[in-house]
């Protein structure tokens, strides 16, 4: 049996501005005591950066990846702290205020760089959680590094939340975090949420550390996943490697002296996308303008394909890539009709297997290019960078298909940007059914990337489709997301975390 207590984890604390004395959002984290409201995660919605980086602004730029795309909006109407890396090493930085949000920075030296981020997170976590498409590495010293890094967010936390907090712990970089807080802080209404998916129990066996994983994330009142599927894996971890006893995805966490401490839940919360700011986008003049020109400038292809992801070897690139290049030599495409913008921006770069892909992902292009160019065409324009998000939208107008070929991915709120750009109910989404979007956009054509016959079959499906059918299929796809956005995601966790949870074990 459940009651619901308030959604609104600001509702009857302080404002920003009555909190700071200024009554401006700009003054400084700092000057606080203590948050109502806390969000952790690795990175800070901005990173540091120097004068020569694109899109560097007074030494800080945007993040890359879909957790700041979902959390900064909620975060810039919330009054609370954004606890996280600012992306330097062996730099500290006080808190400070950026774009409206208090930002918390938690210091990462080269070392834990090396071991917690680019070892356990992303060559370990990363590849387990993401059906092994590259063999995850086990190492003792990225473990220890991966629980002393954990321990700081987690301090950083405990000193800046207030009596009663809700604290929301985001993603698989930070699974020790829950634990931590509850046994420091007994008081805080605890949340977690799982970007990335969430591996069946028989390949997350191969994680040595798989105990303490499940333990920390089971110190929250409620884990969140992207797919029902995710949080059935969990808690079937949960059972099997802790014997935990699982009842309506519920577990009874007990502490070290037997008694129960807290019910932890586990629950699907598909994230979403800021549905305003892209639509405004959309509509705007010189966006519009400037998807125009992208097609002048590419010799006005009868059919802009577009893929764009961070250059992961989970987004299924290689297969994107495979499956166009037979189109061409099949002469199903020509370079006259078609051409491919593939945006590819960094990530991970000091990770071998990253290195490895972006050579493989280089070469192929320029082998493409070689092959299939003309001195008016070209196959596949290939950038290595990342953009605003008005030069996004720009590139979701003018894309006639859209690709999202991922191998594995937890949500992928590309797809979704995609959709929501196509105010005219137009254009084909080509989308893989192992991306977490492919359960809420049904109406996209679905194909598994593996199957490079499929993958191909279902590209020219796109390219030929009649209006009619993609109108049809568009508009069903712009009302699931029109009504499902981000602000709705975060509420809805907020309101589940708020809730009073009473296990009837009769
Ligand atoms: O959602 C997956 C995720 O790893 C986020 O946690 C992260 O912010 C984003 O992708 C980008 O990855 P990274 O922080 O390693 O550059």
């Amino acid at each position: 049996m459940e009651d619901s207590d308030s959604a609104d984890h600001s509702a009857g604390k302080t404002t920003k501005a009555e909190r700071t004395g200024t009554g401006s959002a700009a003054s400084g984290a700092g000057e606080r005591d203590h948050f109502d409201f806390i969000v952790v995660s690795n990175r800070l919605p901005v990173d540091r950066c120097s004068a020569e980086d694109t899109g560097c602004e007074d030494g800080w730029r945007r993040s890359p990846g879909g957790l700041v795309t979902a959390l900064a909006p909620m975060m810039t109407k919330t009054d609370g702290a954004w606890v996280g890396w600012h992306g330097a090493p062996d730099e500290t930085v006080e808190p400070f205020s950026h774009g409206g949000i208090d930002l918390i920075p938690v210091q990462l030296s080269a070392d834990d760089i090396e071991l917690f981020y680019e070892g356990f997170s992303n060559a370990t976590l990363w590849p387990l959680y993401h059906d092994v498409i590259a063999p995850p590495e086990f190492h003792r010293t990225w473990w220890d590094a991966y629980r002393r890094v954990n321990r700081r967010f987690a301090d950083a936390v405990i000193g800046n939340a207030a009596e009663g907090a809700t604290v929301w712990v985001q993603d698989y970089q930070l699974q020790l975090v829950p634990k931590m807080l509850r046994e420091a802080r007994p008081d805080l209404k605890i949340g977690f949420f799982n970007h990335i998916p969430f591996p069946p129990p028989e390949i997350f066996a191969q994680l040595p550390w798989r105990r303490a994983i499940i333990d920390g994330l089971l110190g929250a009142d409620l884990v969140g996943f992207q797919r029902s599927s995710d949080a059935g894996n969990f808690m079937r971890s949960a059972r099997r490697f802790l014997g935990a006893s699982v009842k309506q995805q519920q577990v009874h966490v007990k502490g070290s002296d037997g008694q129960t401490t807290h019910i932890a839940r586990a629950q699907a919360f598909p994230i979403s996308i800021d549905v305003k700011q892209i639509t405004e986008l959309a509509k705007r003049p010189d966006v519009i303008e400037r998807a125009e020109q992208i097609r002048r400038d590419l010799g006005n292809p009868k059919t802009i394909l577009l893929g764009v992801d961070r250059l992961d070897y989970t987004k299924g690139i290689r297969h994107r890539l495979k499956a166009y290049e037979e189109l061409l030599q099949d002469g199903k495409l020509t370079v006259k009709d078609a051409t491919l913008i593939q945006v590819a921006s960094p990530s991970r770069e000091r990770v071998e297997q990253y290195r490895l892909l972006r050579e493989e992902v280089e070469g192929t292009v320029g082998h493409i290019n070689g092959t299939f160019d003309t001195m008016e065409s070209t196959a596949v324009r290939y950038l290595h960078h990342s953009y605003p998000i008005e030069e996004m939208v720009s590139l979701y107008l003018a894309a006639d298909v859209m690709l999202v070929t991922a191998l594995r991915d937890g949500m992928n709120l590309v797809a979704k940007e995609y959709v929501t750009a196509r105010k005219n109910n137009d254009g084909a989404l080509v989308l893989s059914e192992f991306a977490g979007a492919a359960d809420q956009l049904k109406q996209a054509l679905l194909m598994n990337p593996h199957d490079i016959d499929g993958l191909k079959d279902t590209i020219m499906r796109a390219v030929n489709m009649q209006p009619g059918e993609a109108s049809r299929r568009m508009r069903a796809m712009r009302k699931q997301i029109l009504d499902h956005d981000v602000d709705l995601w975060s509420s809805d966790f907020l309101a589940a975390l708020a809730e009073k949870v009473v296990r009837d074990d009769s």
